[in-house]
């Protein structure tokens, strides 16, 4: 009877799978550990080339996991998207399918050694013919990307901000930090250039003021000056208008937008909400459970949805004009992390499902050149690519 009511709650660890989780926790992230600072020695081993010159990153199989105490968290697994130059990329899903994992483990900022990319392959264009593994790239190489190259925005301005320091201070900081040998009187002249860049019409005043002084709008506008103070190729913004009023939001959107254009950067734009992406970004990919589900132009996106998710999502979007007495919802709830279905993880929530859904995860199909969806209804009409790679945490 016990033992039944255990099995029930599977949640429930003993303390014996307790022991044996850390201890294979702490053999895998010792030995993940070990073979990236191996790799880090020696340049070749983290030097690869572009599939395409025209990309700027190139997400290639990534798995991301965390090593936890209830066991192993799949956050990003098997993850494929590539982001162009010179474009924005939208990455939708439900709050908790790996959309921040994906971005962090672009930027190596993952909660180490608990947080580890333990496959794939996400190369960056270091725009001279070379490109970086980064998922095996030493941290002294990485802190000259982080900034300069690649830089985030994130979504409470208030938590990015210091509340001691003065806003001039802040951004004189960054810039000084990424350019050593400028004068004082340059990089305030460059902070005040950025200020502004970003819409800020009293940017003297502002120079001297306190995060808390400034509302919320002019908070993230401050976040995206820093953010941009060095012409990073890609601009990472993880919910930037999350936190902002809708009339902000929109502000925000179109400066990141025209600043994007005029620094000639690309945008990965992170959002649980596909409004956000509907008027800015060149492509979508839809995550779900930590895979990329569907693919695409934002076009094909928005006007042809495929997978039943993107379709939900779509459903339970407000539309402007239309009258409805209830929004949809999508039923049920995101599998368990630890513990993922080897057949689709949306399988339990579709209302689509068929015969075929009793298979393995579906593959990746391919639609048109740039439209991708896994799922077993479009069998019929594309070119199979492939099954998304898991990796084996038992093997490493
Ligand atoms: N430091 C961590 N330790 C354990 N699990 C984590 C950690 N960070 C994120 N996760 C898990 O990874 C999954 C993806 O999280 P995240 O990428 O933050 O989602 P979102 O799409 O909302 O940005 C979630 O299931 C989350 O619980
Ligand atoms: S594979 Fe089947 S269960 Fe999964 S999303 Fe497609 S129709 Fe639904
Ligand atoms: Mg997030």
């Amino acid at each position: 009877m016990a033992e039944e009511k255990k099995k029930k709650n599977s949640s429930y660890i003993s303390g014996k799978e307790s022991r044996k989780i850390s201890r294979f926790n702490r053999r895998v992230t010792k030995k993940l550990e070990k073979d990236r600072a191996d790799a880090g020695k020696d340049p070749a081993l983290y030097t690869v080339q572009m599939k395409n010159p025209n990309n700027v990153v190139e997400f290639d199989n990534v798995c991301t996991y965390f090593f936890t105490d209830v066991g192993t968290v799949k956050a990003v697994d098997g993850v494929n998207f590539n982001i162009p130059r010179h474009s924005t990329v939208g990455v939708v899903g439900e709050s908790g399918c790996g959309k921040s994992v994906t971005s962090l483990s672009l930027m190596q900022l993952l909660a180490r050694p608990t947080g580890q990319t333990v496959g794939g392959e996400i190369r960056f264009n270091m725009g001279d013919g070379t490109a970086l593994n980064i998922v095996n790239t030493p941290n002294a190489v990485m802190e000259k990307i982080r900034g300069n190259k690649i830089s985030m925005i994130f979504q409470e301005p208030m938590t990015s901000l210091n509340p001691v320091f003065r806003i001039g201070e802040q951004v004189d900081e960054v810039i000084q930090l990424h350019n050593p040998d400028m004068s004082d009187e340059d990089i305030k002249a460059r902070t005040l250039e950025m200020l502004e860049l970003v819409g800020i019409a009293n940017k003297e005043g502002v120079y001297n003021m306190y995060p808390h002084e400034l509302s919320g709008g002019m908070r993230q506008r401050i976040c995206i000056a820093i953010a941009l103070a060095c012409s990073p190729t890609l601009i990472i913004a993880d919910e930037p208008t999350t936190a902002l009023d809708v009339t902000i939001q929109a502000q925000i959107l179109d400066l990141l937008q025209n600043l994007k254009d005029k620094l000639n950067s690309s945008i990965m734009l992170i959002t649980h909400d596909l409004g956000v992406v509907a008027g800015m970004a060149d492509y979508v990919v839809v995550m779900y459970a930590g895979r990329v589900v569907e693919k695409g132009t934002a076009e094909e996106i928005f006007h042809h949805p495929m997978h039943p998710y993107t379709i939900g999502l779509m459903k339970s979007k407000p539309v402007v004009g239309k009258k409805v007495d209830q929004l949809y919802n999508i039923p049920g709830s995101v599998p368990n992390p630890v513990d993922m279905p080897d057949y689709c993880y949306f399988r339990d929530r579709c209302e689509m499902r068929c015969e075929a859904c009793k298979g393995l995860y579906p593959p990746e199909i391919r639609v048109s050149e740039t439209h991708i969806v896994s799922c077993y209804r479009y069998q019929e009409e594309g070119e199979i690519l492939g099954y998304p790679k898991s990796v084996n945490v038992e093997e490493l």
